[in-house]
């Protein structure tokens, strides 16, 4: 059976400007492009999943606008649930001022989210889920909404055994009884050292980060590291899985996403760790060869044939094509 998901998150619209150096604080440089394309954390990660095969259903909030009407498509046309994504009147679209440097060779990107009608998201919105959580196999969150939102899903969700995974972006603080009812967290190295006042520059700080992740509540911690792969610990393990090499890397926003998509959907499909961290590297890596987030999302048969090619068993994927 396919994996069922919800994602409970923001949608936005990415306004983007590729430029050979960022600008310092009150200089202006001339930029090499601009164009949009579909983002938010929560719609890239509900649109990663859903092409690689899982059932999501997606719960947020846009404007009454031309962005809002073209992130609904979108998500739609990906496979994504939205019957209980709702349009709102008076608000803005969420939209993000993605702003990306590609100099030497390398890509590294800036981005301001403004939220509209993504903070809108109110508990009423969410009461269905008491009666309706348990018909999902994972709850994804990320923190574009709400902190409150978040904080009541991952409430039901834990009362019902259902498992959370938390993408603590951007990050903020955390409380205990909202980490006590997640599962899976997974930051990347500077919301890592925001949460846990470890900087993360190497496999031994990274360690400790994830660590101190468990220790507070946590039971699984991912902590990706751009291109040096991520590692996942808890209990029992830690783990490091490198990242995909070999594809040319062009814009790595969301990169972060299409990761934890992938691992979400790999464990819900009853992937071990180091198997699900293989699977949602090679989707990162392909992500990040694509310009724009949405529109860079890979579907399941291109992360099955870059893992074919890779020699790596994909058997237990093959249910998601
Ligand atoms: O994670 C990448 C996303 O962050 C972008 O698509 C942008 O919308 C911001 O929310």
């Amino acid at each position: 059976m396919r994996p069922r998901i919800l994602v409970v998150g923001s949608f936005a619209m990415d306004l983007i400007v590729s430029t050979n150096r960022f600008p310092n604080s009150g200089e202006t440089v001339i930029g090499c492009g601009f164009q949009t394309a579909p983002g938010g954390k929560g719609a890239n990660q509900a649109v990663q999943a859903a092409r690689l095969g899982a059932q999501v259903t997606m719960v947020g909030k846009v404007g009454n606008d031309s962005y809002g009407k073209a992130l609904l498509e979108i998500a739609q046309e990906s496979g994504v649930e939205v019957s209980k994504t709702t349009v709102i009147d008076g608000v803005p679209t969420g939209i993000a001022n993605v702003q990306i440097e590609i100099k030497d060779g390398k890509s590294a990107n800036r981005i301001i989210v403004v939220p509209g009608a993504n903070m809108k998201l109110e508990p009423q919105d969410i009461m269905f889920l008491y009666d309706t959580i348990e018909q999902y196999d994972m709850v994804m969150l990320q923190l574009e909404i709400p902190i409150q939102i978040n904080e009541i899903v991952a409430r039901i969700a834990y009362g019902k055994g259902v498992p959370v995974m938390l993408n603590p972006a951007p990050a903020a603080p955390l409380s205990h009884e909202f980490l006590k009812c997640i599962t899976y967290i997974s930051p990347n190295e500077h919301e890592a050292h925001d949460l846990t006042g470890i900087a993360v520059t190497d496999d031994e700080s990274a360690k400790r980060a994830v660590e101190k992740l468990n220790r507070s509540g946590v039971e699984n911690a991912i902590i990706t590291l751009g291109a040096n792969g991520a590692v996942f610990g808890n209990k029992d393990s830690f783990i490091k899985s490198p990242a995909v090499e070999g594809l040319e890397i062009v814009d790595t926003t969301a990169a972060g996403d299409s990761f934890i998509a992938a691992f979400c959907t790999a464990t819900c499909l009853g992937a071990e760790p180091e198997m699900a961290l293989e699977f949602a590297n090679t989707a990162a890596a392909i992500t990040i060869s694509r310009m724009g987030a949405q529109p860079s999302l890979p579907d399941i048969n291109e992360v099955l044939s870059l893992m074919k090619q890779r020699r790596k068993n994909i058997d237990m994927f093959e249910i998601l094509r």
